[in-house]
């Protein structure tokens, strides 16, 4: 049989490039994860921002960031509003986190992992480094079941009730916080089960779409806004819900905000608003997690595992590197 791959060229560089971007992850967490256990959270973000912009600079794309490290003068790389890649290639937003869990890295403890988005132009939300009320759950659900503005103890009564058990059998993911005490009280009075993390909130976000493997089925609390949008796109390629408010509670806050195009300070922003168009995500684990084994450095090779998802077909690849020495990686 004469199987013929037949793509639009736009969809070929969507495909092809959805592979790239697992280059640029691999190399983020490798270089973050030599710093892992050193206690350097600076030293250990700023070689994955390095690692970062250095392979996606050598991306065939015309991409503007617009999640990034901070805004220009207090971020002199990968800063919002950056052009990456080689510019010869499509218009793209591209979304960045090069080390998701700073403090995981430097303590060397689960859960750190190099994380990026590339989606059509403009189709990002340009989110301001501000906190985000977020909350998702995965996929398989009725549209609306849980909503940010209901009570914790309604969504969760929802959400038993469309999962069919109890509220005893749902478990909760929130960022272990001071801000969440109440939260979390709230949760556990419907005696739902919370499972606190201490960073790390775009896997937490995505635990929500492998409950199987996780135990987690509702995601609730306050973030850094940046990450909500990252976790939005990965959330869109597997079809759950989220939704985000930022949180513009200074006149500082609501000018940075508005000047990134912010209309409304009080908008609660829908997944597909978060992010609207196709979306590619990458992670690379830097330390073991339940989403991502960490990077392994095993002699003259080096292991890392990536998962990337793809919005337009929903696909799901998990990609396991063996690096050799001979490799750039060993200059990185
Ligand atoms: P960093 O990698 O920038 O340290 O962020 C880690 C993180 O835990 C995020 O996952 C989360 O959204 C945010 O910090 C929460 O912020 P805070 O630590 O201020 O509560």
């Amino acid at each position: 049989m004469n199987r013929q791959l037949t793509v639009m060229p736009e969809q070929l560089i969507e495909r092809v490039l959805s592979m790239e971007l697992v280059r640029v992850t691999e190399r983020a967490a490798v270089a973050s994860a030599r710093w892992r256990g050193r206690g350097n959270e600076k030293a250990a973000d700023q070689a994955a921002v390095d690692a970062m912009r250095r392979e996606l600079n050598r991306l065939p794309i015309d991409g503007t960031v617009v999640i990034g490290e901070g805004e220009r003068d207090e971020a002199p790389m990968l800063f919002i509003g950056e052009r990456v890649g080689n510019q010869a290639g499509p218009k793209v937003d591209i979304a960045v986190d090069p080390l998701e869990g700073t403090t995981l890295c430097a303590k060397d403890i689960p859960g750190s992992i190099a994380v990026m988005a590339m989606a059509e132009a403009g189709t990002l939300l340009a989110a301001p480094d501000v906190y985000m009320h977020k909350i998702a759950i995965g996929p398989g659900y009725p549209t609306g079941i849980v909503d940010l503005d209901a009570t914790p103890a309604d969504n969760i009564n929802a959400l038993a009730k469309a999962k069919g058990v109890k509220p005893s059998e749902i478990t909760a993911l929130i960022l272990d916080r001071p801000r969440h005490q109440d939260l979390i009280a709230a949760v556990r009075a419907t005696g739902a089960g919370v499972r606190l993390i201490t960073d790390g909130d775009v896997a937490g976000v995505i635990f929500t779409t492998m409950p199987a493997e996780t135990g987690i089925d509702i995601y609730l609390g306050i973030g850094a806004a940046p990450e909500g949008v990252l976790a939005a796109g990965a959330l869109r390629c597997v079809g759950g819900q989220m939704q985000g408010r930022l949180i513009l509670d200074t006149e500082e806050r609501r000018t940075r905000a508005f000047a990134m195009g912010v209309k409304d300070p009080n908008k609660k922003y829908d997944m597909k608003e978060l992010a609207s168009g196709d979306v590619v995500v990458a992670a690379t684990g830097v330390t073991d997690g339940a989403l991502l084994s960490g990077v392994k450095f095993r002699g003259n090779v080096i292991e890392t595992e990536t998962v990337v998802y793809r919005s337009v077909t929903g696909t799901v690849r998990r990609i396991r590197g063996e690096h050799r020495e001979l490799s750039k990686f060993s200059l990185d």
